[in-house]
């Protein structure tokens, strides 16, 4: 992918040689810093794949991962003894911070009394009662991952509305669900490139257009063959792009007007506040998925339905040939699930930790644009809620084709490595960051004043 701002061995305005030369530098000082994980995993862990358990572990822009001896709050610690703030917080799996203490004493509780046994407890009872009042809609299921949430919650749109297709918008990702996995490529539908093994077709039962492009929506619907739009309420897997105001007023208003339901997936945007980014601007959704954090870094999901949806929905199950759904898998719901889910909604999942994440992240969003206009670079920084990101390209972004336009991927690298280098971690994708409620004010400070001297160093 190139950068939008590449002009004349430039990339985000800054000499391509100067990049080059950054990433060596650091990423040496990283190796030099740890020669135990060095002689652990330089030539790969024996016994994987890759030589990692997951493959998305070689994407760190390192020389190689960090070995991890453990993580606490929102620092993680490597077995070489380094210390950093983490503002990766396991994209967003432990974006309450690490073993928030509510869900590791739950979980120390639950060790004792069982880990899966396909019945519900009552912890479970519950969770059904706190999903319903902290997300609004009346029905619920779990799941383990928020792939398999999107999944499941598309099979009942286009069970209830009897439509074959969806829709998604370009940049999109909401796990590995293979019918999201469609892009605009030279203007046209296409496969997302690179999915391995994949020989269908996938534009034949999904559309793709640009976010905040109400146009192109209200002539995607028309045909009344769409059963959902699933959409992130911000794009936040490529480079962020925050909705337009008014947006997702059309975005409703033209899905109820076509018949098409409306699935909002809070994954990512779950940052913005209690509730999500759907309780703060009311969106309404016919269908909701949250993942990762859901239950404080236990693997879990959970998908909801409006009341409309669920009535459709159980009208069209006494219909259905009977037998398997498509839906479902072992050990969802189970018991450490629940318990954990529990205590992330009861305990952690407070008013006053996210009044403490959105303090802390503009604090952090304003000091990364302070930076970034100190050096006159042509970046932006952005943010929803908790959730921030510095974009090496001008801003706003509107679309996920500007967002791949402004993404660069050398020049993140090199900053990247640089700020480990400086003792804070942020995601290997994208430049995101995330404020957790054990984010201290002196992490973030450290991360703006990190990011300052490497701005100042690429600027020259
Ligand atoms: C918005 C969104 N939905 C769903 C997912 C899938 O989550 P998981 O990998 O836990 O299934 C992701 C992962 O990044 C995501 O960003």
């Amino acid at each position: 992918m190139g950068s939008g701002s590449e002009k004349a061995g430039r990339i985000g305005g800054i000499p391509v040689d100067r990049i080059v030369a950054l990433k060596a530098r650091e990423a040496e000082t990283y190796a030099r810093a740890r020669p135990k994980a060095a002689n652990a995993l330089s030539g790969g862990i024996d016994g994987f794949y890759g030589g990692v358990p997951m493959h998305w572990m070689n994407d760190w822009p390192t020389p190689f991962p960090l070995l991890v001896e453990k993580a606490r709050g929102a620092s993680i610690t490597d077995v070489d003894g380094n210390m950093l703030a983490d503002f990766c917080l396991g994209d967003t799996g432990s974006m309450f911070g690490h073993s928030p203490a509510p869900v590791a004493r739950a979980i120390r509780r639950q060790a004792g009394r069982g880990l899966t046994y396909m019945l519900p407890d009552e912890d479970a009872i519950a969770v059904g009662r706190l999903l319903k009042k902290t997300f609004g809609l009346p029905f619920w299921q779990i799941a383990t991952t928020a792939t398999d949430a999107n999944r499941f919650a598309l099979r009942v749109a286009r069970a209830v509305t009897g439509r074959p297709k969806i829709l998604v918008f370009n940049g999109c990702y909401h796990g590995s669900v293979d019918e999201t996995m469609v892009r605009i490529v030279d203007g046209r539908p296409a496969n997302r490139p690179g999915l391995a093994g994949e020989f269908r077709d996938l534009t034949a039962g999904t559309k793709v257009i640009e976010f905040n492009d109400l146009a192109a929506l209200e002539a995607a619907l028309a045909g009344g063959d769409v059963a959902c739009v699933i959409a992130e309420p911000v794009l936040t897997n490529s480079c962020m792009v925050l909705a337009d105001p008014g947006y997702h007023d059309g975005l409703r208003r033209l899905t109820r007007a076509a018949g098409t339901l409306l699935l909002i997936d809070e994954t990512h945007t779950i940052s913005t506040g209690l509730g999500g980014y759907t309780r703060r601007h009311g969106l309404g959704p016919d269908l909701f998925v949250l993942g990762k954090p859901v239950a404080g870094g236990v693997p879990a999901s959970v998908w909801g339905m409006s009341e409309d949806v669920a009535a459709r929905f159980r009208a069209y199950e006494k219909e259905k040939t009977p037998g398997y759904s498509g839906m479902g898998t072992t050990l969802s719901a189970n018991p450490l699930q629940f318990a954990a889910m529990r205590a992330t909604l009861e305990e952690v999942m407070t008013e006053a930790n996210y009044a403490h994440m959105e303090r802390l992240a503009a604090r952090l969003v304003d000091g990364l644009s302070a930076a970034i206009a100190k050096n006159g670079l042509p970046w932006h920084a952005v943010r929803v809620g908790a959730r921030v990101e510095f974009i090496c390209a001008p801003g706003p972004l509107r679309t996920g084709g500007e967002a791949e336009g402004a993404h660069a991927p050398a020049l993140e690298a090199a900053i990247h490595v640089a700020l480990v280098n400086r003792g804070v971690l942020i995601a290997p994708f994208h430049n995101m960051m995330l404020v957790s409620p054990a984010t201290t004010v002196r992490q973030v400070d450290r991360l703006v004043a990190a990011f300052a001297a490497i701005c100042a160093e690429l600027a020259g």
